[in-house]
């Protein structure tokens, strides 16, 4: 089994100062830096797009995994990828042609994340499979921090698991993970924590480190 990694979602973070935000979680031992993308229109909220992303890549080294909750997401995949994101991650409800955008992902060198929100059956995954990367499932309805995490995610997380066999590809959990509910989430099969409040709540560096030590040592 691969070991758990920790993705901070920085729409937890101070955007104010969203650069030394990114060098607190680098430093406080975050994995992978989680970046959420909203349209107000795919999702009721509005975050930020590639330009901010880009504006903040130096900050760390670590990879950015950026998560598009934005319908259509085909038009902007080339300027994520060129705004330094890693992985770029679409939602499998933001547009009928998921095949389409995993390869565009790929063509542009990028690891391809797909997304399914609570309510999304797994088996829009099974005919992508080998073009997938990363399979991120919502444990909340998408668009805003500090929710609770919805409890029929554990099942999906096994089912996704057993679906995803043996191939490389990573399982990420995205909503309400906290020390508490990680335990769940991994032993259900899930590889990747994403944590906004959770890792940001204190508002400082050692605060982050701890918070991040506790999911991780959960
Ligand atoms: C929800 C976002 C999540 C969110 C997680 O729309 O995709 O990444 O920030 O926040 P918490 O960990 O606070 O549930
Ligand atoms: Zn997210």
């Amino acid at each position: 089994t691969r070991p758990v990694l920790i993705a901070p979602s920085i729409l937890s973070a101070d955007f104010g100062k969203l650069a030394d935000e990114i060098r607190a979680i680098d430093a406080a031992g975050a994995d992978w830096i989680h970046c959420d993308v909203m349209d107000g229109h795919f999702v009721p909220n509005i975050t930020f797009g590639a330009p901010v992303i880009r504006a903040v890549r130096g900050a760390s080294k670590k990879i950015f995994d950026a998560h598009l909750m934005i319908a259509p997401a085909d038009p902007y995949l080339a300027d994520f990828a060129a705004a330094g994101a890693d992985i770029i991650t679409v939602h499998a409800e933001a547009g009928p042609h998921l095949d389409r955008s995993l390869q565009a992902i790929r063509a542009l060198g990028k690891k391809a994340g797909v997304s399914l929100n609570p309510s999304t059956s797994e088996s829009v995954l099974e005919y992508c499979l080998d073009r997938i990367d990363l399979i991120l499932l919502m444990s909340v309805n998408p668009g805003f921090g500090g929710q609770s995490f919805i409890p029929s995610a554990i099942e999906k997380i096994r089912r996704v698991k057993a679906l995803v066999g043996s191939r490389p590809i990573d399982i990420e959990v995205d909503g309400g993970v906290t020390p508490e509910t990680a335990p769940e989430v991994v032993m259900a099969g899930a590889n990747v924590l994403v944590a906004g409040s959770a890792v940001f709540k204190g508002g400082s560096e050692q605060s982050y480190a701890a918070n991040i030590a506790a999911i991780r040592n959960a």
